[in-house]
């Protein structure tokens, strides 16, 4: 496939940093707001509050990693940079598919289920079963998803590991006895 050149890969750079910075800033916020937050007063306020947790994540959260998967894609494909050329993309691209599994079929279910419980419910939720243990896997899924991808960013800044199955330093010859 025909690659493009340094301005090619500026601009996906450009987008793909600031796909990450949605994604990490929707991260910080959401725990931020999970840990944070003081407890809410009335009905309205906890149903306001669950419903701004759903908005950072389909709004923020969402579009950021798939925007970060997107434009990785790009550079993997577009650019020298490649799929499996070193281990720090390989790693990326796991935690990346991973992070983005996780987050669909585990932690936007929690979200997504808190503004129906406190609709319902009102102040009550905070007390229903259900809503709890959506807040503690929230939380705890949250915290794992937010180390991840500061680890990413570590990982791409430093990009150690570079090449695959080759030492970076080639061994000095055995001296002879
Ligand atoms: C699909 C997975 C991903 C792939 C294949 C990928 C690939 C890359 C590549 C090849 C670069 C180097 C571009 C260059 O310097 O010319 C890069 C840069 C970068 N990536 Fe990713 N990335 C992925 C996901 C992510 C994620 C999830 C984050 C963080 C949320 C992230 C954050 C960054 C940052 C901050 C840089 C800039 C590093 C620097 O210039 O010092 N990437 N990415």
């Amino acid at each position: 496939m025909a690659k493009v050149g340094l301005r090619g890969l500026r601009i996906l750079k450009t987008f793909h940093l600031i796909t990450a910075c949605l994604w990490l800033g929707g991260a910080v916020g959401l725990t931020l707001m999970l840990f944070g937050m003081p407890l809410p007063e009335t009905d309205g306020q906890l149903y306001g509050y669950n419903l701004s947790c759903k908005f950072i994540d389909d709004f923020v959260i969402i579009p950021g990693a798939i925007g970060c998967l997107l434009t990785g894609l790009l550079i993997s494909l577009l650019t020298q940079w490649g799929f499996f050329k070193h281990r720090w993309i390989i790693i990326k691209w796991v935690l990346t598919v991973f992070c983005i599994l996780f987050g669909t079929f585990f932690l936007s279910p929690t979200v997504n289920g808190q503004p129906r419980i406190s609709a319902e419910e009102g102040l009550m939720a905070l007390a229903n079963v259900d809503y709890v243990a959506n807040y503690h896997s929230n939380l705890k899924g949250g915290i794992f998803q937010l180390v991840s991808i500061v680890f990413m960013i570590w990982l791409s800044v430093f990009k150690p590991l570079k090449g695959r199955g080759k030492p970076l330093i080639p061994k000095t010859a055995e001296l002879p006895d």
